[in-house]
């Protein structure tokens, strides 16, 4: 065991384990340093090191201090933990130790699993599991819109198919719950919400070498990623998917306003609120994402450019957008 001291405020550099949290690390090998508090010297210490073997003692002293209010991790480990307590989702409901950046990095995990797991399998069961986290996102958000602000602050830059359909669902979010404020339904959130977190899932049928190589494709590679509408569209088809917000974020979310999308060239009056909006999240996810034929874009920048390209994407919003990026959602939400 190593002594720490703990800072002045130490719920700020340590997060309390509840036995609820306790339960969704591995029982022999916590991820984490676990730290508990000894009364009698006043001080915090270590009693676990990361991925170390906890014995059968152990085990019972860790799950004594976590009925006793004592343990905790240190909260700068809040990516390793994130990824575990994301199986067991829910937990961000009920426990209230968790900071804004840690729920949506917990959100984030969860939401990009369950997703791969409904992808690998595009049936039933895994489409009801994402169904089930989403509607523990649209709970939480549901208490407070204004938290939406915290999800998009934890966009990831790496790119793959789960991590960038997670980004497009935050952003996304944010501009339905900008665009809506007081006419927000609950109902349609959770739609709009699966239509973002769903819009590309046809792209599992297009080749990681179409998708890496896209600034040198010939008609029939264009043809493949186009083709990922349909396929993501008959995939919901079979699984009797029949929300039509859901349908219009995937059938218009590369339809623009000018009318040089595809696959319909819908132009402007055509086209839903949350295709459009699914359009603006979608291209900006792929424009601050690292991809092998660009760079990242600086968020504001990346904001800019969709601003400027009025012709292409609804001016409302990305004028949103700029504003989510630049002075977060208070502005819009409080404004009459
Ligand atoms: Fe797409
Ligand atoms: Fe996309």
């Amino acid at each position: 065991m190593s002594d720490t001291t703990p800072d002045s405020s130490m719920a700020e550099v340590y997060l309390q384990i509840s036995p609820n949290i306790l339960a969704s690390f591995p029982k022999f090998r916590p991820p984490v340093d676990i730290y508990y508090f000894d009364d009698r010297v006043g001080r915090v210490k270590r009693y676990h090191e990361a991925d170390k073997r906890l014995g059968t003692e152990g085990q019972a002293l860790v799950a004594t201090f976590a009925s006793e209010g004592v343990l905790f991790l240190l909260r700068d480990d809040y990516r390793v933990y994130a990824k575990h307590l994301s199986k067991n989702l829910g937990l961000v409901l009920t426990e209230d130790d968790f900071t804004p950046q840690e729920v949506a990095e917990i959100f984030f995990q969860a939401l990009s699993d369950r997703l791969n797991d409904f992808l690998a399998q595009p049936k039933e069961q895994p489409y009801e599991g994402l169904g089930k986290d989403i509607s523990i996102l649209v709970e939480y958000l549901w208490v407070d819109p204004a938290r939406v602000e915290c999800l998009v602050d934890c966009l990831h830059t790496e790119y793959d198919l789960a991590g960038h359909s997670v980004n497009t669902l935050f952003v996304g979010l944010a501009l339905f719950i900008m665009a809506l404020k007081g006419k927000l339904k609950r109902a349609s959130l959770l739609s709009v919400a699966m239509g973002l977190i769903l819009h590309d899932m046809g792209m599992t049928n297009v080749s990681k070498f179409i998708l890496d190589n896209t600034s040198f494709l010939v008609r029939t590679d264009r043809e493949s990623i186009e083709n990922h509408i349909d396929a993501g569209l008959a995939k919901l088809k079979r699984l009797g998917v029949s929300d039509p917000i859901v349908l219009q974020c995937l059938t218009e979310h590369h339809e623009r306003v000018d009318g040089s999308g595809y696959p319909q060239r819908l132009m402007n009056k055509s086209l839903s609120l949350p295709g459009r909006l699914c359009g603006v999240a979608d291209s900006f996810s792929a424009i601050i994402s690292e991809r092998p034929y660009h760079e990242p874009m600086d968020r504001k920048k990346a904001a800019l450019v969709l601003m400027k390209d009025a012709k292409r994407y609804d001016q409302a919003l990305t004028k949103l957008l700029a504003v989510l990026l630049t002075q977060g959602v208070a502005p819009v939400l409080q404004a009459s």
